[in-house]
């Protein structure tokens, strides 16, 4: 980026790495085409890094503000540029850590001098990763308020050139199934989300690629969001392809007022660059979600391998079922027991309960400390499930205070799973929600399943969702902090708010409802394209599936399962001797393996959205270990072979597979071959190099 003649902030390049000589190249380009044009200046000719709304610039603006003039007219011009070691760390928001990396980064400011608004653009770089971490704060210097109605983190500009877009749609139980479309001319694609989480419908990811980019060729670039509110990623093509790319809160329904000498923050926005396609992207950002977003301790330790007993017995327990289930599970080789939903107030079902956070006695005599001691004496840790943003109007909490839901006047609130939302923007409901839980998390609670299961409506205010947002955040800051040692996982109906500002305060969120093998290989998939496999819930469940009905192997759901955070949810006191010996066979087998699935890189090496099955394979660092987990999602009978090609080894080393030696370019490049002519059929198959 250069500041232009007029002060303007413009964009040169983004791209591949170029020596210097070539970027005065780019900008002596620019100026001779600009010096020709007959309106002379004009902004709609250059690339800018953070285009306003009013002047010569007639694409959308990245941000828009609605001044005391009763206007909406802004201008930004550059007042200063400093650039300090280390990240940034934006008040109240997750963010990119920077643990023990190289960081810079640099802070350009700029003012609109007739508003005397500042907008300060900040951009993190490593000399680790290859990503650029964008966000923007804002300051009003005046002395009267100013709406701010759009703040996008970050913008880019691309040249003309034919581009797709890669993005990640979905519903409850079919989240993130990846999509692919062409950018055509003069087109405005939105992807975004404003059902009040991140959401189940579109995740705020999105990858822009060359068009003939695939899993391990081309130009990619990938937008990550680090939020957990409403978002959009935004692309505008014009006549000749040339693309703006704006990631950031949602403007549909945002709405900010600064009051002078206030301060907006937006959340960051991750741009990572690949001239590998989209594997490329995706092994940077899961590599940098890693090492560089948790600040759990949990976050790159060994977790314990889990049994929840939600479809096991959903709200119909009791206490002795619950030891029994954990008796199982300990002889199985499972650490954590974990009471999911129906353990406090009257929550029988889920008419009921949500906001009382005290424990339902006649269901659980010896309380959740006692319970919690019963299960430690069993062997395993005591973990719970809790949903601590929701209230049913069938309470206690809403009977107390029924003033304290999202809400207008004059309105009924909207139900949704026959729940309302608290009002996180107010501290003393927070203040409410940190002491009750923190009560139950003092009572031997070594880990937490975080739900949150609506979307949001009856907004009160716009720009309602981002204060909503922070005051989630607050909630989560304060009780992480307070209860380090707890292992917590999100979770939103299943996958609907699994995001990077999520695995900022947990380190795991369940992936999905759907437990389906079969249905969870393509779940699985599109997750990681963005988020590694260490952040993954994943369980083994019954069949027939509670979800679709489907019948599958025990070895198959345990094989799909086994790279993510492993664990069980079904009743392993109605599994068969030959059912739970697979399972403590498969119990070591991760043990063994973890290490790699969690913090190998993962290659796609079959997509189950292009073709019947999956093979997704883990590389250790040090490319010694390698392993490809293959999957049948639909079997042919007398199928051809599957030549399935491991990518990453060492071409040049030799790789056991069990009792066979290979050559890591044989391996590579001939294959390994599987014949998915049976239902059901998977493979775990482990090299080692000799
Ligand atoms: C949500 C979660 C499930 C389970 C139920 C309990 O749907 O995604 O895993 O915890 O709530 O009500």
């Amino acid at each position: 980026m250069t500041v232009g003649e007029h002060n303007d902030l413009l964009h040169y390049y983004y791209g591949k790495k170029l020596a210097d000589r070539e970027y005065k190249a780019i900008a002596m380009k620019d100026e001779n085409q600009c010096a020709f044009l007959p309106e002379g200046y004009t902004l709609e000719n250059y690339r800018q890094e953070y285009p306003s709304y009013g002047y010569s610039d007639l694409k959308s603006p990245a941000y828009d503000v609605f001044n005391s003039d009763g206007n909406n007219i802004s201008m930004l011009k550059v007042t200063d540029i400093k650039i300090k070691d280390g990240v940034y760390n934006p008040c109240g928001l997750p963010h990119i850590l920077q643990k023990d990396n190289t960081a810079q980064t640099s802070y350009i400011t700029l003012c609109d001098e007739v508003i005397n608004l500042e907008v300060t653009l900040i951009y993190t770089v490593f000399d680790e990763y290859d990503v650029i971490i964008r966000s923007a704060e804002f300051k009003n210097l005046s002395d009267k308020p100013i709406r701010i109605d759009r703040a996008y983190s970050s913008c880019l500009e691309l040249y003309t050139e034919k581009r797709d877009v890669i993005y990640f749609p979905g519903s409850w139980a079919r989240e993130r199934y990846m999509e692919r479309a062409e950018i055509r001319h003069g087109e405005k694609i939105d992807i975004s989300n404003a059902r009040g989480g991140s959401g189940h419908n579109m995740n705020p990811f999105a990858i822009v690629c060359n068009e003939n980019a695939n899993e391990n060729y081309g130009e990619a670039i990938g937008f990550s969001l680090i939020y957990s509110g409403n978002h959009s990623t935004y692309i505008e093509s014009d006549a000749d392809l040339n693309l703006r790319i704006m990631q950031g809160i949602n403007p549909q329904d945002f709405s900010y007022t600064l009051n002078p000498n206030e301060n907006l923050e937006t959340p960051q926005s991750v741009i990572c660059y690949s001239l590998n396609g989209i594997g490329g992207v995706s092994r940077e950002l899961n590599r940098l979600y890693r090492n560089n977003l948790c600040r759990s301790k949990w976050a790159n330790k060994d977790r314990p391998i889990l049994i929840n007993n939600w479809e096991a017995t959903y709200f119909d327990f009791t206490e002795d079922k619950l030891v029994s289930l954990a008796k199982t599970a300990k002889e199985t080789g499972i650490e954590l027991f974990v009471l999911d939903d129906g353990w406090f107030g009257s929550r029988n079902d889920d008419f009921q309960g949500l906001g009382d956070w005290f424990v339902n006695k006649s269901k659980l005599p010896s309380g959740i400390d006692g319970l919690s001691q019963k299960i430690n004496d069993v062997g395993l840790k005591f973990g719970i499930w809790i949903e601590p943003e929701m209230v049913n109007p069938n309470s206690d909490l809403f009977r107390a205070h029924p003033d304290w839901v999202i809400h207008v006047p004059n309105r009924q609130p909207t139900l949704s799973r026959n729940q309302l939302i608290l009002d996180l923007t107010r501290k003393e409901v927070r203040d409410y929600i940190v002491k009750s839980i923190s009560n139950i998390l003092s009572q031997g609670v070594s880990y937490v399943k975080w739900d949150m299961n609506r979307p949001m409506t009856d907004m009160p205010r716009p720009g309602y969702n981002y204060e909503y947002t922070l005051g989630y955040y607050d909630i989560l800051d304060r009780l992480t902090k307070a209860f380090p040692h707890i292992l917590f996982e999100g979770c939103a109906s299943g996958g609907g708010r699994f995001d990077p500002g999520m695995l900022y305060y947990m380190p795991q969120t369940w992936t999905s409802d759907d437990s389906d093998a079969a249905e969870r290989l393509r779940i699985q998939y599109g997750t990681s394209i963005v988020y590694p496999y260490s952040s993954m819930g994943a369980h083994v469940s019954a069949v027939p599936n509670h979800q679709i009905g489907r019948i599958t192997s025990f070895e198959m759901r345990c094989d799909v399962a086994l790279p993510g955070q492993f664990g069980f949810e079904l009743d392993l006191n109605k599994c068969t001797d030959h059912e739970l010996e697979i399972a403590k066979k498969k119990v070591r087998e991760y043990r063994e393996l973890q290490e790699v699935f969690h913090k190998g890189d993962c290659y796609r090496l079959k997509s189950p959205f292009e073709t019947d099955l999956s093979a997704v394979e883990f590389v250790s660092e040090d490319k010694k270990t390698a392993v490809v987990c293959i999957s049948s999602y639909k079997a042919t009978a007398y199928s051809p072979d599957e030549f399935i090609k491991p990518q990453g080894l060492c071409e040049n080393a030799t790789y056991r597979i069990g009792e066979n030696s290979y050559d890591g370019k044989y391996l590579m490049n001939y294959g390994i071959v599987f014949r998915n002519d049976r239902e059901n059929k998977s493979e775990i198959i482990v090299m080692r190099a000799e």
